[in-house]
């Protein structure tokens, strides 16, 4: 095939994305997506944006999930790639050792610091989490593994078997035998454990990727230290944050801590190819390839590939000549004051949490007693209903993309391209209070959830309410009813009703119609508020 015929395929096609995708890949999840209102055909891609099929453009704060932290299609990359293509490289050979390999792994190494010695390549971030599982197993012969409550390492069987949420587990017994795990932060309990002496490794995200949890620095040095009096190798996970994005090239480092391995993945490759490493002492290397017959204790077909490792180089070298982690400490103290701001203004903010640009706001029950019922009802269906409904108005009503971070979490999380401009700051903290003040004004996002099991739930509740259908206490903030006719989006709540699916409480939330937003003149967010959308970074 031609590039000319693959131009045509991809222009062709590139708008029926959904269609093909939910008849031959997996129509259940993007159902699920649909019925969360996250549903647009996206078209074009730069940057920190993206663009649907009708040209209306989106600020991409998920960015694919932290891959693209040096931004969509990033020049340096795709020429990169371009390059390799054109010199038409000897690749994978199995035999010969791999020139762009090695200069990546010197530069990663670079980056880590002199604790490190050696990288493994793989393809992605569970499979590197993999490598971390059996090399650690195999230099200390040990069998158990201790991991955070509240972590997240991956989806393959060893990495499930180390995720700190039962619900992602269900259904998939037995797991890797055996797993412990322990709260964050709680050195004391890390030290009971690993004082057993039959722990091969202890994994640490430094800011966990679920619950934007941050580890302290005392914590993890003291957690470093344990594992070296153990015989323990600390496997800092640094999937996510790795590579500038929590404010220092590594979060474990910048914090002074020197695990035995490392994990890096998400932004090595600027997105455009799979791609994961592994950085590692020598006393682990040596722990596993001391033997010679240990050669081939890990190879992966793919990983090393030329077009893996030349984009990973060319982000490297874009992150550096924009000082990645200082610009990420900068734009996530903008980001972060402006959210303190607002959590200042509207109590349904329960606090701001994670570091540099890996950024939660948790949702709490408003004092405000007409919201604070309607996050009730639809919390007693979901503990995560409430940021559900955020997600989507964010997404639908202000094309700004966010994410709920992890099962039943009851927050909206960013994980913004270090690209972004202050004025992407800006456009984002007013997107976000709009969205916030709708709520407290004029009904919320959950009343009108009129369907399925939330239904049932605010039939009882309505009987409390004054106005609503019951006698109920003395309450001088009755809920208002959002009137239907507002909702701009009248197939959502159709399609959900006509669907076979079981009615979830993210699907009935996601179908909420939500008010439109009313400014606020007075507030100095929304003075700076561009109302025009996301301007591009020039
Ligand atoms: C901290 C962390 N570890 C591991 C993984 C798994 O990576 P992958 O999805 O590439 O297998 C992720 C993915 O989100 C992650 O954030």
């Amino acid at each position: 095939m031609t590039t000319g015929s693959m131009k045509q395929l991809i222009e062709e096609h590139l708008s029926s994305a959904t269609h093909l995708s939910k008849r031959h890949v997996h129509p259940r999840l993007l159902k699920m997506f649909e019925l969360g209102g996250m549903s647009a055909t996206f078209t074009r891609a730069e940057g920190q944006y993206l663009w649907d099929k009708d040209g209306a453009r989106y600020l991409d704060l998920l960015a694919g999930g932290g891959v693209f932290f040096i931004g969509r299609n990033h020049p340096r990359v795709n020429a990169a790639l371009r390059d390799v293509l054109e010199l038409e490289l000897p690749n994978l050979c199995v035999v010969n050792a791999s020139a762009l390999g090695g200069l990546l792994a010197e530069r990663l190494l670079e980056l880590a610091g002199p604790q490190f010695s050696k990288v493994v390549f793989a393809n992605s971030g569970s499979e590197a989490i993999e490598v971390c599982i059996r090399f650690t197993r195999y230099m200390t012969r040990r069998r158990r593994f201790l991991y955070l409550t509240g972590a997240f390492h991956g989806r393959t069987s060893g990495a499930i078997s180390l995720c700190g949420f039962e619900q992602m587990k269900e259904g998939q017994d037995p797991m890797m035998p055996v797993c412990t795990s322990v709260r964050p932060n709680d050195i004391e309990a890390l030290r009971r454990e690993l004082s057993k002496g039959d722990v091969a490794s202890l994994f640490i995200e430094p800011v966990q990727g679920m619950t934007t949890t941050v580890m302290d620095a005392d914590y993890m040095r003291e957690a470093q230290a344990l594992c070296e009096r153990y015989g323990t190798v600390l496997v800092a996970d640094e999937i996510q944050t790795g590579l500038g994005r929590t404010g220092s090239w590594f979060a474990s480092t910048g914090m002074g801590v020197k695990p035995g391995m490392m994990t890096i993945s998400k932004t090595l490759s600027g997105g455009q190819v799979p791609i994961s490493a592994v950085v590692m002492s020598e006393e682990v290397y040596e722990g596993v390839y001391s033997k010679f017959k240990n050669g081939p204790i890990y190879f992966s077909t793919f990983a090393e590939n030329n077009l893996a490792m030349a984009s990973a180089l060319a982000t490297v070298e874009a992150l550096k000549a924009i000082d990645a982690p200082a610009r990420a400490r900068d734009l996530g103290e903008q980001l972060r004051g402006g959210l303190i701001e607002l959590a200042k203004r509207y109590d349904c903010i329960d606090r701001i949490s994670g570091k540099g640009l890996m950024i939660a706001v948790y949702f709490k029950g408003s004092k405000r007693l007409a919201l604070r019922v309607q996050q009730e009802t639809i919390g007693a269906v979901d503990p995560g209903a409430f940021a559900a409904a955020v997600n989507f108005d964010m997404f639908s009503k202000q094309r700004v993309i966010v994410q709920i971070p992890g099962p039943e979490i009851n927050a909206i999380k960013i994980l913004p391209p270090v690209t972004i401009s202050e004025e992407d700051v800006r456009y984002f903290l007013g997107a976000f209070e709009d969205t916030i003040s709708g709520y407290y004004k004029t009904g919320g996002p959950v009343l009108t959830l009129a369907s399925g099991a939330v239904k049932d739930a605010l039939r009882s509740v309505k009987k409390m309410i004054p106005g609503m259908g019951g006698a109920g206490p003395d309450l001088s903030d009755p809920v208002p009813v959002a009137s239907p006719s507002r909702d701009r989006r009248p197939t959502a709540k159709a399609d959900l009703l006509e669907s076979n699916e079981p009615v979830t409480a993210e699907a009935v939330t996601a179908n909420a119609p939500t008010p439109t937003p009313t400014p606020t003149p007075e507030d100095p967010v929304k003075k700076k508020f561009d109302r025009r959308g996301p301007r591009a970074v020039s």
